[in-house]
């Protein structure tokens, strides 16, 4: 059955199409260009600019996989966490579609979904670890099944690709900030501007990035060299993700960690994190390049498991800013 997936939860409108765990297409419009200036993203300029684009997005899908509007099975949506105003617009456009053409409709778990973008082509194999790091989100999850969600830790504060982007942004480097400063930070040396591996009492597994995003402001301030600030930074939130990410894999004897999300397209973060697991026997999964950062390919995906799994959703269907209690 050939899925239609549709992402609007922050600033990129997508839509895809999978076929079980086949990709058949999959478009983006990014709107970085609306918010290089404003530094960051203001999501009623957001919400607007779905509205304007998500018609020609979802055509650019189905004729990019040469699929028609009736060859379509199953219609699969961001309901959260998000923006509301953004979510909202994905969320009437897919009602509205599903009620159309009779399809059923299935509303999906952005943050989990991430961990789908790795799984195309090969399928899952339960449970998978995965870290998800995005520019609203950093969780160690469990996944049991497309279903069974386990939280095994999170960021109590920001997320590591909103740590990335206000880095940037106090070395001047633009939104969004995290590969600007993946490149300006090849160029530095992290040992003149060491930052702490951060450990949390009592909750091995959770993550938290906003003090040593204040030490890199306090660093540039007096006045180490950006890219050594760059590469500082990048190495300490690589040494929180892969103290994590080995704890996990050491308890859970896996053998594949999946890490996905905004800041796995970070080549440096994926190299280190790769050879941190190496000598566990573990394999870190990544999802191609493009399908890092927000998409609608993982939507589709999660989307037609759950389904197969027996799930749909009602027409009324909200849209959840903050999925509590976390569910898939
Ligand atoms: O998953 P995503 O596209 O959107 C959210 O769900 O938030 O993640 C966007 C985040 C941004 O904070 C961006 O700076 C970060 O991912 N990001 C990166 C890189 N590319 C994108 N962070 C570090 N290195 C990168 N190369
Ligand atoms: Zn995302």
């Amino acid at each position: 059955m050939i899925c239609l997936g549709i992402e609007t939860s922050c600033d990129e409108t997508a839509a895809a199409l999978v076929e079980g765990h086949r990709l058949l297409s999959s478009v983006v419009a990014s709107q970085a260009d609306l918010f290089g200036e404003w530094g960051g993203v203001v999501p009623e300029v957001a919400a607007r600019r779905h509205l304007e684009v998500i018609d020609s997005v979802v055509d650019a899908a189905l004729r990019e996989a040469q699929v028609t509007d009736a060859e379509i099975g199953l219609v699969a949506v961001t309901r959260g966490p998000g923006l509301v105003g953004a979510l909202m617009v994905g969320l009437s456009w897919a009602k509205a579609y599903a009620f159309a053409r009779g399809l059923p409709l299935i509303g999906v778990n952005h943050v989990v979904a991430h961990a789908h973008a790795a799984l195309l082509g090969t399928g899952p194999s339960y449970p998978e670890l995965a870290l998800i790091a995005s520019g609203g989100h950093t969780d160690l999850l469990r996944l049991r099944s497309a279903e069974d969600v386990e939280v095994l830790g999170r960021s109590r504060d920001d997320a590591a690709g909103e740590a990335f982007d206000k880095v940037a942004r106090v070395l001047a480097l633009g939104y969004p900030g995290g590969p600007v400063l993946e490149r300006l930070a090849a160029g530095g040396d992290a040992g003149r501007a060491p930052l702490p591996t951060v450990r949390l009492e009592g909750t091995p597994y959770d993550f938290s990035f906003s003090g040593i995003k204040t030490a890199a402001f306090a660093l540039a301030r007096s006045g180490v060299r950006p890219e050594d600030v760059a590469a500082g930074f990048q190495q300490a939130v690589l040494g929180q993700l892969a103290d994590r990410a080995v704890r996990a894999v050491r308890e859970y004897g896996a053998s594949r960690l999946i890490f996905a999300g905004g800041v796995s397209a970070n080549r440096f973060l994926r190299e280190h994190l790769q050879e941190a697991l190496r000598p566990l026997g573990c394999a870190l999964l990544v999802p191609p390049f493009r399908l890092s950062t927000d998409n609608a390919a993982m939507i589709a995906a999660l989307g037609a498991e759950l389904h197969a799994a027996g799930r749909t959703s009602p027409l009324d269907l909200a849209a959840e800013p903050v999925i509590h209690p976390f569910r898939a």
